[in-house]
């Protein structure tokens, strides 16, 4: 856990008084990844504090963490739960993330993502807050000319919700500069899988991931998947994505708040496997974990898709000690244990059901 001395300038005891746990805001705590994260992050002894506004996360993901529902672009709720928890770092998950949305509707993608995350970030700085672990993405990349993407590829993203994330990034470059806020920003590959046990996971009404498409597949919930480009130029024809597991992600949330902790500088770093796996692989990992033939049928190739990307990982290691120790059939089947226990999702109440998924 981490403990430093209460401040007497947030109007309590004086500095010398007593240690007291310092707590984590985690943003977006209510949705797929930060309900995990939060969950890992209070399991390893963190102190940690969740703001949702439920838009497209659940109540019942939260269990039993302290979960505020508020937006965080409202600056007086940020404000009062940083005051309130004593709050000196940030783990901000909060954003819409479907890349094809964003391409219908921009304005909303970049309202959300980068102009809220403008205003969290000043009511937070401003608070107290020193510390910024930010959920980005390898939609920054766009299409890579070489693979493994590194670090050093170039920005070239192809949605306004690449962009956002870019810009976001962006922003957290400049106010480290000017204002000393250090941030780590974990570029994710393809994020995926659930709780090992299947109680937290991905809600399905709101995402065309390939992953729980194949369960929703598997469990007759939806028509036979359609497998988009069975002649590319891989070894069985379907396309290559890096899935990591969420668990493994959760891990690398922490190792980054342990790397900014110990005085660690800012950095963007890549969160993938650095293994490509072939949608025909996936779907034989999800036989061999369901027992059952995944219905599906080929397509043509979408337009745009990549014919490969996963990630060079190294810098990961490097900086923050973070490898990925689960695989392919670790996601798979924790993603079965979930979508097959939990076929409609978690309990009622939660999220609004205009939401779409990436
Ligand atoms: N899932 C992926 O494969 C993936 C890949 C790369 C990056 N990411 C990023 O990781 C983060 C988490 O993704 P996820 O899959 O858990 O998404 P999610 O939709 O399950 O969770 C996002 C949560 O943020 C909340 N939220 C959105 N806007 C908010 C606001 N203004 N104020 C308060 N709460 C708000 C939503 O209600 C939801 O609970 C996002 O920033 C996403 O862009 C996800």
């Amino acid at each position: 856990m981490y403990w430093v001395r209460i401040r007497s300038g947030r109007g309590e005891a004086p500095a010398s008084a007593r240690l007291v746990p310092m707590t984590i805001l985690v943003t977006g705590g209510a949705g797929y990844i930060g309900s995990l994260t939060a969950r890992l992050l209070a399991e390893r002894g963190r102190e940690v504090v969740l703001l949702d506004s439920l838009e497209r996360g659940c109540r019942a993901a939260a269990r039993d963490l302290p979960l505020v529902v508020g937006d965080v672009a409202d600056p007086s709720t940020v404000r009062a739960v940083v005051d309130e928890h004593r709050v000196d770092a940030l783990v901000h998950f909060a954003a819409y993330k479907a890349a094809g949305e964003s391409m219908e509707q921009p304005g909303r993608y970049f309202r959300n993502n980068v102009g809220a995350t403008a205003a969290l970030l000043e009511s937070a700085a401003g608070a107290g807050v020193e510390r910024v672990v930010f959920s980005s993405s390898a939609a920054v990349y766009g299409t890579p000319d070489a693979l493994p993407v590194t670090e050093a590829a170039p920005l070239r993203p192809e949605s306004p919700y690449g962009e956002s994330k870019a810009l976001v990034e962006a922003m957290l470059g400049w106010l480290d500069r000017l204002g000393g806020l250090r941030s780590v920003s974990l570029r994710y590959f393809n994020a995926a899988g659930a709780w090992p046990d299947g109680s937290l996971g991905e809600d399905w009404t709101l995402t065309t991931n390939l992953v729980p498409v194949v369960m929703k597949a598997l469990l007759g919930r939806r028509p036979p998947l359609q497998v988009f480009g069975s002649d590319y130029p891989t070894p069985d024809g379907t396309a290559i994505r890096d899935y990591v597991h969420v668990v493994d992600l959760a891990e690398a949330h922490l190792a980054a708040l342990c790397h900014l902790e110990s005085g660690g500088a800012s950095a963007a770093v890549n969160l993938g496997t650095g293994v490509g796996s072939s949608v025909r692989e996936v779907l034989d990992a999800a036989e061999r974990a369901s027992g059952r033939p995944v219905p599906h049928e080929l397509a043509p190739r979408r337009p745009g898709d990549p014919v490969a990307v996963y990630a060079d990982n190294r810098l990961a290691a490097e900086l923050l000690g973070w490898k990925p120790r689960l695989g392919l059939d670790d996601i798979v089947a924790s993603a079965w244990a979930w979508h097959s226990s939990h076929p409609d999702g978690y309990p009622a109440g939660g999220h609004h059901p205009d939401g779409h998924g990436s």
